[in-house]
């Protein structure tokens, strides 16, 4: 099939490059032309394991295409995937300008029978307004929007993508619902799970989806704090309750608080749409602040346990807001860095992939290519994201380059007998960890 996505960003390029793996002729359009011509020659404008092989295999195929102009993506495509971005607006809630301002733009080049298909994570009742603008553009035409919600983690989105644990179609009329089948033919053809249903499920799924995630991370963060001041271990009792299927292991790990470009927004969106229809979503509301004033709780506490006074330097490793992304969006590093830089502190950071994006919100951090040079003289070092080589640190070698002997792990990454024998004095979560 012919597809067109709108809106070259993190989805846009992983959904095409795997729409391209199913055998569909693909093309991507942006706006921004310079982004175009650089995908247009194989090169990534984000870091994604394993994307930049399979889009240049796509682009080899021939399958994969870019372009800056609107007709010439859109004419004769049979789906037109909207993957724009869905930032935060005023009151947690969504903005969607950019996804109708795509349905606007898409709207005079769609041929008949042309499914437009919301890839975006956007709220209920989405898809009922983009056809609504788009019958607004192009009179009696028979508009035809359907949902198709994304599941991709920055990090393992080609695998996500891939191997899904379950693929969500919302169509409301049964010819979207045949097209989009089309569109997912192999994974029809395997019997992967698939749940078909209407828009406004497909819509409501993405949200619950990501805001019960959150509240699992929140659960357990709070279940860290009492093993902490009980005298448990976070690891085993997150095993424990892991083990029965009803609960599942996954995403039972404590740390700084979740970030990235979707918990954040989407839980607020969620919270904010609750508002809107008369039903408040309270967990959600009390998990967003919980997991805010997390970040700034852990931050203090590098102070008032490391004993650091203004002018000391703490050295931060790890700033993308999880490992295998160079995305620093709503990032612990980025809550935590100018609490710390407030109290009159000095911060040195080192990230193995998000030294750049993070230079581009970090004032007066001097960052660091080597995690060893970021750790030199500092009083307290701390780690935020669970980044491979942080697990295999040398810690005798870096307690010989410190200052001082404060080692906060807020990933839980080291094991605290390594740390004793070190001489560090490590502060984890969720376990008595200094020795
Ligand atoms: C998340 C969802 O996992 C995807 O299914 C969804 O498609 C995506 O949002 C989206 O809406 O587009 P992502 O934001 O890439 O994916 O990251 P996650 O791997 O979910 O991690 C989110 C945050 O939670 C990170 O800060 C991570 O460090 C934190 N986290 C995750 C924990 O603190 N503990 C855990 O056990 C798991």
């Amino acid at each position: 099939m012919k597809i067109a996505i709108v809106g070259s960003g993190y989805v846009g390029i992983t959904t095409g490059t795997c729409l391209a793996k199913l055998g569909h002729d693909v093309c991507c359009l942006d706006l921004n032309r310079e982004r175009i011509t650089m995908l247009q020659k194989g090169v990534l404008p984000i870091y994604e394991p394993g994307l930049d092989i399979a889009l240049n295999e796509m682009i080899g195929s021939g399958r994969m295409h870019f372009s800056a102009d609107t007709a010439e993506a859109v004419q004769g495509a049979h789906a037109v995937f909207i993957a724009v971005g869905t930032p935060s607006g005023a009151d947690g809630s969504i903005d969607l300008s950019q996804v109708f301002a795509a349905g606007r733009s898409i709207a005079p080049h769609l041929m008949a029978g042309t499914v437009v298909v919301m890839k975006s994570t956007v709220v209920a009742g989405t898809a009922q307004s983009m056809r609504e603008i788009i019958a607004r553009e192009r009179g009696a035409f028979d508009v035809r929007v359907a949902s198709n919600p994304e599941f991709l983690r920055e990090g393992s989105a080609i695998k996500d993508f891939m191997e899904p644990d379950r693929i969500v179609l919302g169509a409301d009329d049964p010819y979207s619902m045949k097209v989009l089948r089309k569109i997912y033919a192999p994974f029809v053809k395997e019997q992967a799970p698939i749940v078909e249903t209407r828009t406004i499920n497909a819509e409501l799924i993405k949200y619950a989806a990501n805001a019960f995630l959150a509240l699992k991370i929140g659960f357990i963060n709070e279940v860290a704090d009492l093993c902490e001041n009980s005298g448990g271990d976070v690891s085993d009792v997150a095993r424990g309750i892991g083990l029965d299927t009803r609960i599942g292991a996954a995403f039972l790990q404590p740390g700084p608080g979740y970030g990235g470009s979707c918990f954040p927004k989407d839980t607020r969106a969620f919270a904010s749409t609750g508002r809107e229809y008369g039903a408040r979503q309270h967990l959600v509301e009390a998990l967003i602040s919980r997991n805010d004033e997390r970040k700034k709780h852990l931050a203090q506490r590098i102070i008032r346990e490391g004993s650091l006074n203004a002018g000391q330097r703490v050295a931060v490793l790890g700033l993308a807001f999880k490992a295998n992304t160079d995305d620093v969006r709503e990032a612990a590093s980025l809550s935590i860095i100018p609490h710390l830089q407030e109290r009159g502190l000095e911060v040195a950071a080192h990230d193995p992939k998000a030294l750049q994006t993070a230079s581009e919100h970090l004032a007066g951090v001097s960052l660091h290519e080597d995690a060893y040079d970021c750790c030199r003289g500092a009083d307290a070092v701390v780690i935020l994201t669970e980044w491979e080589e942080y697990r295999a640190l040398d810690l005798r070698r870096l307690r010989g380059l410190m200052v001082g002997d404060h080692l906060f792990d807020y990933r839980n990454l080291l094991e605290p007998s390594a740390a004793s024998e070190a001489g560090l004095r490590l502060v984890s979560l969720g376990r008595v960890s200094a020795a």
